[in-house]
C-alpha cells in the first residue's frame, strides 16, 4: 500500500485587512499595536482564518516591531503608509539595560498565546519575531523604506555601534521567543524579510551569525519547538543559510536557487513556501495550476504549503479557498 501524506498549509498574514471579520475589528481599534497587545481581541483575530479556512497553522497576531517598542522607541502604523519609528543613530537612543523590563511592555502577547494554547485542539501554533537585521532597518530607517540607504550606509559606516545594536535586538528577540514557547507555541518563525540588502560578507554577520544564534539558543532552551526561518531575498545565499544555521523548517520566497530543494531533502529541512502572493490577485483557473506547480515542484520534500510572502489586502477569499482546495486534494507519497 502507498504511504500517503497530506500537505499542510497556512499563509504568512493569513489573518488581515483582505478578511471582513477583522477589518470589523479594526474599525474600531485605530491603535495597531494596542490591537496587538489586547489578549481577548488579538487571540479572536489570530483565530479568524482558522475558522474560516480550517487552516493547520494559527499564528499569533501582532507584529514584529513589539521589539523596537519594547526597547522604547516610538512605533505608529500610520493609515495607508505602514509603521512610522523615530529613527535613532546609536544603542544610547534605546533603552536596553533591562530585558524583564523591556518584556513586560509587551507582555499581554503572552497572555494572548495562553488563550490560543487552550483554543488549539489539534492545530499548531506559531509564535514569531522579526530576523535581527530586518528588525534593526526598521530601527534606523524609521520605517518602510523604498532604497534603505539608511541602513546600508550604517552598516558601513559604524560597524561597531550597528553590531552592538544586532547583539541587544538579538538577545531580547531571544528571551521573547522563550516566554512565547513557555506560554505554549510548539512552531516559532524568524522573519528576515530584508535578508536580501546586503553583501556576501554583511550577511555572513548580520543575517546568518544573529540567526544561528537564536537557533541554537532556543534548541538549547526547548529541544521540541520546531523553528521555521525566512531569510526572504536570499537568492544564491539561501544555500549558506541552510548549510550555516539549524533549521526544522525554511521558508522560501521566488529568489531561491534551483539545487536547494534537493539539499534540503538530504538535510531533513522541511520546504515551506511558496506560491506568489500577486497570483492571488487574478482571476481564472491560474490560481489552481499555479498551486498544483508549487505542490508538484516540493512533491519530493517535506513540504508545508505557503506564500513565497505575506497576504495582500486586495487578495479575493474565493482564491484562498480555491489554494485550500487543491492543496487538500493532494495527495503525495514518500
Ligand atoms: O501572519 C500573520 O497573520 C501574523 C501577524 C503578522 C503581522 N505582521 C500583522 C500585521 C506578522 C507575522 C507580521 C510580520 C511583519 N510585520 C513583517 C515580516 C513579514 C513581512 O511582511 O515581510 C514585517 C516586515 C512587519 C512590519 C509591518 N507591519 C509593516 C511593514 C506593516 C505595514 C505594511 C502592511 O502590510 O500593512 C505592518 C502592519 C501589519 N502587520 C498589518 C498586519 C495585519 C496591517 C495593519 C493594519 O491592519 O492596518
Amino acid at each position: 500500500m502507498k504511504n500517503v501524506s497530506k500537505v499542510p498549509i497556512w499563509f504568512m498574514r493569513q489573518a488581515g485587512r483582505y478578511l471582513p471579520e477583522y477589518m470589523k475589528i479594526r474599525s474600531k481599534n485605530s491603535d495597531f499595536l494596542q490591537l496587538c497587545f489586547n489578549p481577548e481581541l488579538a487571540s479572536e483575530i489570530s483565530l479568524q482564518p482558522i475558522k474560516r479556512f480550517d487552516l493547520d497553522f494559527i499564528i499569533l497576531f501582532s507584529d514584529i516591531l513589539v521589539i523596537p517598542h519594547a526597547l522604547g522607541q516610538n512605533v505608529d502604523f500610520l493609515k495607508n503608509h505602514g509603521p512610522s519609528l523615530n529613527s535613532i543613530n546609536s544603542k544610547n537612543d534605546i533603552n536596553y539595560m533591562d530585558f524583564n523590563k523591556c518584556l513586560r511592555k509587551i507582555s499581554n502577547i503572552f497572555e494572548t498565546i495562553k488563550i490560543l494554547h487552550a483554543k488549539k485542539g489539534n492545530k499548531n501554533l506559531i509564535g514569531f519575531c522579526g530576523g535581527p537585521f530586518t528588525v534593526l532597518n526598521y530601527m534606523i530607517e524609521g520605517g518602510t523604506s523604498k532604497t534603505h540607504s539608511k541602513i546600508k550606509k550604517f552598516v558601513k559606516d559604524n560597524k561597531n555601534e550597528a553590531s552592538d545594536l544586532m547583539k541587544i535586538i538579538t538577545e531580547l528577540s531571544i528571551e521573547y521567543l522563550k516566554k512565547q514557547i513557555e506560554s505554549g507555541a510548539n512552531y516559532i518563525q524568524i522573519f528576515e524579510s530584508w535578508a536580501g540588502l546586503l553583501e556576501r560578507d554583511e550577511y555572513i554577520d548580520f543575517i546568518v551569525k544573529p540567526n544561528q544564534q537564536i537557533s541554537e539558543e532556543i534548541k538549547e532552551f526547548s529541544k521540541d519547538t520546531k523553528i521555521i526561518h525566512f531569510p526572504r531575498g536570499s537568492r544564491k545565499d539561501y544555500k549558506i543559510f541552510a548549510e550555516e544555521v539549524k533549521c526544522d523548517v525554511l521558508s522560501l520566497d521566488l529568489t531561491y536557487p534551483k539545487e536547494l530543494p534537493s539539499i534540503l531533502r538530504e538535510k531533513g529541512i522541511t520546504v515551506q513556501g511558496n506560491l506568489d502572493p500577486q497570483e492571488l490577485l487574478n482571476d481564472g483557473e491560474r490560481v489552481e495550476e499555479k498551486t498544483k506547480e508549487v505542490l508538484d515542484k516540493f512533491k519530493k520534500n517535506n513540504h508545508i504549503f505557503n506564500l513565497s510572502h505575506g497576504i495582500l489586502p486586495k487578495t479575493k477569499i474565493s482564491n484562498i479557498e480555491k489554494v485550500i482546495k487543491v492543496v487538500r486534494d493532494y495527495e503525495t507519497s514518500k
